[in-house]
């Protein structure tokens, strides 16, 4: 089925909460970058006395969401944290359902990106992955590299402490002199060389904390956290996330305007 996003026009009922809070968004002021931490799909399941499996599958709809209301908003790159180094040690048969879902994903819904003119990036440590996956990964990112409307970065085997490190061992291989070293020079040589760092940061399920996530790019992101659990995760709060940061005054370490 071919499937095209447009604009908000047609996608926000008119009368609803929705409608209300896109009004309130200034479009001249959007976050370039959106990063999420998409956190609370066990305890969602837990809560239904569900299995933890199917949180996550419950969570892949809010993935869906969450890339087609920000392609229509006019966000250019949007992270999602979706697998963790860390991720690995949870039982088999979660770790399983977690590559399983990004597989079917990618089969099913690779269409989506393709047609909305889409490109998908991975961050992480590739080789890592299993190869069914890989393969299915390396096939999208082909297939929507020329393609610039908004880039779907997946952090997967992603730690941002890992990336550090071989990012460090990269200009070390490459005999750079500490004299040379500077944070544009690192910047080059992170998985995300290229990407803007992220402006707002949105973490689900109430949890303060990065869990490995971005280290070195999130230094001056602003961070909003919701307790809402990733699968009940819905446009509506990804509206009121660009709201609350675009209240918010950036200072990257200097002083306000106004003093
Ligand atoms: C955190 O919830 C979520 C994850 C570890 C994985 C996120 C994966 C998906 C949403 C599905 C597949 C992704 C794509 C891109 C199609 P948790 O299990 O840590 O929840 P808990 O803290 O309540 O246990």
């Amino acid at each position: 089925m071919f499937f095209m996003f447009d604009t908000l026009e047609g996608y926000i009922q008119p009368g609803t909460e929705e409608e209300a809070l896109v009004k309130q968004i200034d479009f001249s002021k959007l976050p370039v970058h959106l990063a999420i931490i998409m956190d609370g799909n066990g305890r969602w399941a837990r809560k239904r006395n569900l299995p933890r499996t199917e949180g996550h599958k419950a969570g892949t709809e809010s993935v869906k969401e969450v890339i087609e209301a920000s392609a229509r908003l006019g966000l250019k790159y949007l992270t999602l944290y979706a697998f963790s180094r860390e991720n690995w040690k949870r039982p088999k048969e979660e770790v399983n359902t977690l590559w399983n879902l990004l597989k079917e994903y990618l089969g099913r819904d690779s269409k989506i990106l393709i047609d909305n003119n889409l490109k998908l990036k991975v961050i992480g440590e590739k080789k890592g992955i299993p190869y069914f996956v890989r393969r299915e990964l390396n096939r999208v990112e082909r297939l929507t590299r020329n393609n610039e409307r908004m880039t779907v970065i997946l952090a997967l085997n992603y730690g941002g402490r890992q990336e550090i490190i071989e990012t460090v061992k990269k200009l070390l291989k490459r005999k750079f002199s500490p004299e040379e070293i500077n944070e544009e020079i690192f910047s080059r040589y992170l998985d995300t060389a290229g990407l803007p760092d992220p402006d707002l940061l949105i973490r689900t399920s109430g949890e303060m904390r990065l869990s490995n996530f971005l280290l070195w790019q999130c230094a001056y992101t602003e961070l909003w956290i919701t307790p809402t659990l990733w699968p009940d995760f819905r446009k509506k709060e990804l509206f009121q996330a660009i709201i609350e940061y675009q209240k918010r005054e950036r200072r990257f370490g200097g002083l306000d305007t106004q003093a």
